[in-house]
């Protein structure tokens, strides 16, 4: 039985007011019996803070990104060590805003996945297609290449320690939700395309959704067979719907 996982990615928002009065409000709705993973994904510079906002509860922190180097003259990056430094468990890598905003290839995308890995944390990959390529048939081929590149380079035992999240790029921010049903599909192609390499780890890995996801829509979405939790952008933004997805969740 997988664990479900409720992710919240806060991109590029808040300050440290705005953070203060959000995490008071999670850390009050939660309780320690919830059976799912809540992780919450400030941007850098209020990892600090969080993490003692934190302390005590089951929330995990996450990063939004990360640097495949682990030290030196690279102006402006953040390595794994630092952010294990500041307690972050989790690193968003290959988030369709920065392959599409900042030029991360797959090979990008591969060397942070496996960089996070070998330093003892937990990536949880972004996949996902355009809107021109479900339109053009083209959702499973895009798939296929983005976890292809990873299982290439840190071979499929990199996921027996990582998270897939499904985010078509089309759904990201638009209140265009996949369908359950969009989902589902999608996220059983994941899992049939890992278990060419193994069964088993395709078995455990979890694969969350994402994309419009808010208090509203996540029940149904989070109740198709492959679908295990969600990583949410907007909605975690606001204590009561981030609460109501992650009710849902469990
Ligand atoms: P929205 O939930 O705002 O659509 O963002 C999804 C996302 O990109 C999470 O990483």
């Amino acid at each position: 039985m997988r664990q479900p996982l409720v992710a919240g990615n806060w991109k590029m928002n808040g300050s440290r007011d705005s953070i203060k009065a959000l995490m008071s409000g999670i850390n009050a709705g939660l309780s320690s019996s919830d059976r799912a993973q809540v992780v919450v994904c400030p941007p850098f510079v209020y990892l600090d803070a969080v993490a003692g906002m934190i302390k005590g509860t089951k929330i995990a922190i996450g990063a939004q990104n990360v640097s495949h180097e682990s030290a030196g003259a690279f102006t402006g990056e953040i390595s794994v060590s630092m952010l294990q430094d500041f307690g972050a468990r989790y690193v968003i890598v290959g988030h369709s805003e920065r392959r599409a905003l900042y030029g991360e290839s797959d090979a990008t995308v591969a060397h942070k996945f496996t960089a996070t890995l070998l330093g003892g944390m937990v990536p949880i990959l972004c996949v996902g297609e355009l809107l021109e390529e479900r339109e053009s048939g083209k959702t499973e081929e895009v798939v296929a290449r983005q976890l292809d590149a990873i299982v290439t380079h840190a071979s499929i035992k990199g996921f027996e320690a990582a998270v897939v999240a499904y985010e078509p790029v089309w759904a990201i921010g638009t209140g265009k939700t996949a369908t359950p049903e969009q989902a589902q599909e999608v996220h059983a192609f994941i899992r049939q395309r890992l278990a060419k390499h193994s069964s088993t780890i395709a078995e455990k890995v979890q694969i969350l959704y994402g994309g419009s996801v808010n208090a509203g829509n996540a029940e149904q979405i989070f109740s198709m067979a492959d679908v295990d939790g969600g990583l949410v952008g907007g909605a975690s933004l606001k204590a009561a719907d981030f609460l109501a997805i992650c009710r849902a969740a469990n």
